[in-house]
């Protein structure tokens, strides 16, 4: 049982939402930092994906450790069985999610650890062979569009009662035609999940936000104008229901308004998975 594996380790949620019937898995994993080569990497695409295998080796540890300034207080699961590449990493996320068989597969950003061709091929190869619905966001390591995994433009997922709707928010900030795709599909009064990369900073959290690093969330006092209207319509719309991110590579769970959810899920290359459960 993949579930076993002291790779892993995982948080839980529920989420209630009025009308919608039976119970409803998602598996929300993040930050897994793909690097990886192929038959066709070029020398120079190789000793990137060395440099950064290197890199998140130790920075994986330091981040679950809380060694590094915007990581303190984070103290997560780190030990040899976490001590694995990226690629044996993501395949033991794709095992868990075959055997968990959720509802979705959701994968909040920087699941690539820069946009690299060998890496762009094996994630399109995972998601083509995984049977279940899934869905991506870019992070902030990633470009806008990947192949077979996802692409610009907001994304939903319709469930009977609710929907998860993919937002890139990587750049800490929307795109105008993102915000009024957003706004629509709010108008519809449809309840939504949102799944993004970014994790809000909002009256409500800031205080917790703020303990980390403003390079990590987005809010009204770092966000461009519509990253503002952004901010503000999560808030507001009565739509909006939770936000599922990742970026900071540490979990957190928070409101970031009364009533709604925020879970910023931690790196996935080091085993975190948040398994979010929507009931009624
Ligand atoms: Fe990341």
């Amino acid at each position: 049982m993949m579930i076993d594996d002291s790779f892993f380790w995982f948080k839980r949620n529920r989420l209630t939402i009025p009308g919608v019937r039976g119970e409803h898995l998602f598996m929300h994993i993040s930050d897994t930092h793909i690097s990886t080569t192929d038959e066709l990497s070029t020398p120079e695409e190789r000793s990137e994906t060395e440099k950064q295998e290197a890199l998140w080796a130790d920075f994986k540890e330091k981040f679950a450790r809380g060694k590094l300034p915007f990581s303190q207080g984070n103290d997560e699961p780190y030990s040899e069985a976490q001590k694995i590449s990226t690629v044996a990493a993501f395949e033991k996320q794709m095992a868990l999610a075959r055997e968990l068989k959720p509802e979705a597969l959701l994968l909040s950003g920087d699941n690539l650890d820069h946009m690299h061709p060998a890496g762009e091929r094996y994630l399109k190869k995972m998601l083509a062979s995984y049977e279940g619905k899934f869905l991506c966001v870019p992070g902030n390591h990633e470009a806008a569009a990947c192949d077979g995994a996802w692409q610009p433009g907001v994304h939903t997922l319709e469930f009977d009662g609710f929907r998860i709707a993919a937002v890139d928010n990587s750049q800490r900030t929307v795109s105008a035609e993102d915000l009024e795709a957003l706004k629509s599909l709010c108008a519809e009064g449809k309840p939504m999940i949102l799944l993004c990369h970014v994790p809000l900073s909002t009256d409500a959290c800031r205080e917790e936000m703020h303990r980390i690093m403003d390079y990590f969330y987005i809010d009204a006092e770092t966000a461009d104008e519509t990253g503002r209207a952004f901010v503000s319509l999560c808030e507001e719309s009565d739509a909006i229901r939770a936000v599922l991110c990742g970026h900071v590579h540490g979990y957190h769970e928070m409101e970031f308004a009364p009533g709604k959810l925020q879970v910023v899920g931690s790196q996935g290359m080091a085993g975190a998975v948040h398994l979010l459960t929507v009931t009624g």
